[in-house]
């Protein structure tokens, strides 16, 4: 298959790329490379079409999806604290660059999957959040992704096939230091034997899931017969972030406490997917659990630091 991966280069989507690869579809990148990584693709590069253009580049945009059976649209700006200086170009590449998309969707009568998030709920008023839970977000780039599903039932209603999955907070291997960054920075002191800062009193409840079971979701969600829906992507579990720090310094076996500083702006406070939903249209679990692959992860790389010293 003719597939192509937008923010192919990024966290998500370089790992969605690598699974299509492996699987023998012929993949095309599309990324301007602004958070996203060429390495992200080391492993894959001689076998994609790697192009280098902004999503808000409609004419490029067309000559290169004429030909794709479906795309994976993960190209976002995606941090929540940077969304607040820059609301409008926050705008423009989340807003204006997916409707790029669905309007090819459109002309060209290929199938979309795309990131959407678990931050359009806002503070939630019941806990876990199901798909129809008001919404209510309280951020500039939270406000973007509400927006992109207004657009996709929009299209939707013209006849596009586009799903949007939402994401809760994911974790894994490339992370970028957006949505879910906390993990990364967390290992990232950790390695360097520094206690991770959480902000706040570390009460926030947070629903992570894996990054390949997330890859797992996209590719369901392409497969599966359901044209339109709006589906959480989380494990139906929590952690607060006091502890994950001491989860993480327990895999660690170091001797440390975590700091606490300020609380973020337009940060949730609580978060945890209802999965019943992908359990029903796409019959998607997640299947990686986050205490493993901490265990795993902290302390390969406490070894390679070692032996690195
Ligand atoms: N990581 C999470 O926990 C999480 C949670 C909810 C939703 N999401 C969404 O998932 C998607 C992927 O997130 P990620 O964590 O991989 O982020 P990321 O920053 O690693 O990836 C985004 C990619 O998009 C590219 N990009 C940005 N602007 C672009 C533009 N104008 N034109 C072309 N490419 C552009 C970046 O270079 C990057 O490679 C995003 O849409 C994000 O909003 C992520």
């Amino acid at each position: 298959m003719n597939i192509a991966v937008t923010g192919g280069a990024g966290f998500v989507g370089s790992h969605i790329v690598e699974y299509l690869v492996k699987r023998g579809d012929n993949v095309t990148v599309i990324d301007n490379l602004y958070t996203g990584k060429k390495e992200n693709l080391d492993a894959v590069i001689d076998k994609i079409n790697f192009i280098q253009i902004d999503i808000r580049d409609f004419d490029s945009l067309k000559k290169i999806l004429k030909d794709v059976q479906g795309v994976f649209h993960e190209a976002a700006l995606a941090s929540v604290q940077d969304s607040f200086s820059k609301p409008e170009k926050y705008y423009d590449v989340n807003v204006n660059g997916t409707e790029n998309i669905f309007k090819l969707a459109k002309e060209f009568g290929f199938k979309v999957v795309y990131a959407s998030s678990s931050s359009v709920y806002g503070d939630p008023i019941e806990i876990p959040i199901r798909e129809d839970a008001q919404k209510n977000p309280i951020n500039p780039y939270a406000k973007t992704k509400l927006d992109d599903e207004i657009l996709a039932e929009k299209y939707s209603k013209q006849g596009v096939d586009v799903i949007g999955l939402r994401y809760f907070n994911i974790f894994g291997e490339r992370q970028s230091m957006n949505y879910a960054g906390v993990i990364k920075l967390f290992l990232e002191r950790i390695q360097n034997q520094n206690p991770p800062i959480i902000n706040g009193d570390g009460s926030q409840i947070r629903d992570f899931v894996y990054v390949k079971d997330v890859v797992q979701a996209n590719i369901m969600a392409m497969e599966s017969n359901v044209k339109n829906a709006f589906i959480n992507i989380g494990t139906g579990k929590t952690v607060s972030i006091l502890e994950l720090a001491n989860q993480i310094i327990k895999s660690s076996n170091l001797k440390l406490k975590p700091i606490h500083k300020e609380e973020l702006k337009g940060d949730v406070h609580d978060s945890k997917a209802d999965v019943e939903l992908a359990k029903k249209l796409l019959n998607w679990e997640y299947k990686i659990e986050l205490k493993d692959w901490l265990d795993q992860t902290v302390s390969n790389l406490l070894k390679n630091k070692n032996t690195n010293q």
